[in-house]
C-alpha cells in the first residue's frame, strides 16, 4: 500500500516506518525536519519529504502529487513542550489535524491513522478510565487532541473519510525522548545505565498507563488492518500496564547487574500533567473490535529494552545530556 507518514521523524514515526517496510508498504515520510540521524538504518532511497503540517498549500499539493492510499499523522507538539509553547502547539496539533484532514478528503485518500493520547482526559478520573469518560483537558496539548479526535469523527461520518485512532499510553523506547511528560520512565532506562543513578521529576506514587513502543506500532497496524465494519467506533484506548514510578525504579535497578540509585524530586509543572492524566485505561472496546491484545509487560519490556538503551548509548549518548 502507498503510505504516507506526518512527523515521520520522531519516536514514532521510524519504528512505525521500519514495520510499514517490513510488511511491503510503499512509504513516502514526511517531516518539518530532515532526516534525521537516527534514520541511519533505513533504506537509503526511503523517500523524504520536509513538509511542515500547519501549511495547507504545501500538504494538498504533496498528496496531490504522491496520491497515498494511507495516512499516519503523527506530527505534534507533545505534552510538556506544548505548555511551554501553546500558540504553537495549537498551530501544529489542531490547525495541522484540519489541513491534513482537509488534504485527505481533497485527495481522496483511503484512510487516515490518527494517534490521539490519554492526555485527552483530565482531572478527577476514576481509577479505571473507558472510552467513553467525559474529557476535560487541562494542557494545550490535551486539548487539540480531544478536539482533533472530535474534527476526525466528524469528517468519518460526513465525508466518509475512514478515519482512526488509539490513544497512546506514555510509550517506551529506546530513543532520545521528546518532550513527553512520560520522559522520566525513559530516563530511568537511559541514566540507570550510563549513570547508575537517576532522580525522577515525579512523586514515586505517579501512575500512568505505558506501553513499550513495538506494542504500540502493532496497535496501529492491527487497526488500520481491521475491517471497517467491525468498527464501533473512530478511536480508541489501548492498554498494556500501569506501574508506579517506585515499581518502574525497582524493576529497572534490579536488572542492572550493580543495581542503579533512584530518587524522586517532583517537578510541579510536569508532576501536574501527570496527575491530570488517568491510572488505568479500559481497552475492551479494542479488544473486542479488533482483537487488541498487549505482548509486554514491564518485566517483558525491561528485558528487550535495556539491550536497546546499551546500543544506543553507543551511538547517541552526546545527544542525552540534559
Ligand atoms: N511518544 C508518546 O509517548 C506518545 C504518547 C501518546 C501519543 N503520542 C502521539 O504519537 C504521535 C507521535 O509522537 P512521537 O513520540 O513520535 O513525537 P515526536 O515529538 O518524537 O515526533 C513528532 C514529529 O513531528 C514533527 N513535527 C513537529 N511540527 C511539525 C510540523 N509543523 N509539520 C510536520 N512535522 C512536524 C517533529 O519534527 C517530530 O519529528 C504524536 O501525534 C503524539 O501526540 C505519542
Amino acid at each position: 500500500m502507498r503510505t504516507l507518514v506526518t512527523g515521520a521523524g520522531g519516536q514514532v514515526g521510524l519504528d512505525l516506518i521500519r514495520a510499514l517496510l517490513q510488511q511491503g508498504d510503499v512509504v513516502h515520510a514526511t517531516d518539518l525536519g530532515p532526516r534525521p540521524e537516527a534514520a541511519a538504518d533505513l533504506p537509503a532511497d526511503l523517500p523524504w519529504h520536509q513538509l511542515d503540517v500547519t501549511d495547507p498549500e504545501q500538504l494538498y499539493t504533496c498528496f496531490d502529487r504522491l496520491q497515498p492510499e494511507r495516512v499516519f499523522h503523527l506530527a505534534a507538539i507533545l505534552s510538556a513542550r506544548g505548555e511551554v509553547d501553546p500558540a504553537l502547539t495549537y498551530r501544529v496539533n489542531q490547525t495541522g489535524t484540519y489541513n491534513v484532514l482537509e488534504a485527505c478528503r481533497l485527495t481522496d485518500v483511503r484512510q487516515l491513522m490518527f494517534t490521539s493520547t490519554i492526555a485527552v482526559f483530565g482531572p478527577g478520573l476514576p481509577e479505571t478510565v473507558g472510552d467513553d469518560e467525559a474529557l476535560h483537558p487541562t494542557t494545550m496539548y490535551g486539548v487539540t487532541k480531544a478536539a482533533s479526535e472530535l474534527l476526525g469523527e466528524y469528517y468519518n461520518a460526513r465525508f466518509d473519510l475512514d478515519v482512526r485512532g488509539v490513544r497512546f499510553p506514555g510509550l517506551i523506547s529506546a530513543s532520545i525522548p521528546g518532550g513527553g511528560s512520560s520522559d522520566y520512565v525513559v530516563f530511568m532506562y537511559i541514566d540507570g545505565v550510563r549513570k547508575g543513578a537517576y532522580e525522577a521529576f515525579c512523586r514515586p506514587d505517579t501512575r500512568i498507563p505505558l506501553m513499550y513502543m513495538p506494542d504500540g506500532v502493532r496497535a496501529l497496524l492491527e487497526l488500520s488492518a481491521a475491517p471497517r465494519d467491525q468498527l464501533s467506533r473512530c478511536i480508541y484506548n489501548i492498554a498494556a500496564f500501569s506501574p508506579t514510578a517506585q515499581e518502574i525504579a525497582v524493576e529497572v535497578a534490579g536488572a542492572l547487574p550493580k543495581g542503579a540509585d533512584f530518587s524522586f524530586v517532583s517537578d510541579p509543572a510536569r508532576q501536574k500533567i501527570l496527575d491530570s492524566w488517568p491510572s488505568v485505561l479500559d481497552d475492551r472496546n479494542a479488544r473486542a473490535d479488533w482483537g487488541w491484545a498487549p505482548r509486554y509487560d514491564l518485566p517483558a519490556m525491561t528485558e528487550q529494552l535495556l539491550p536497546e538503551i546499551r546500543a544506543l548509548l553507543e551511538t547517541r549518548a552526546d545527544a542525552l545530556d540534559h
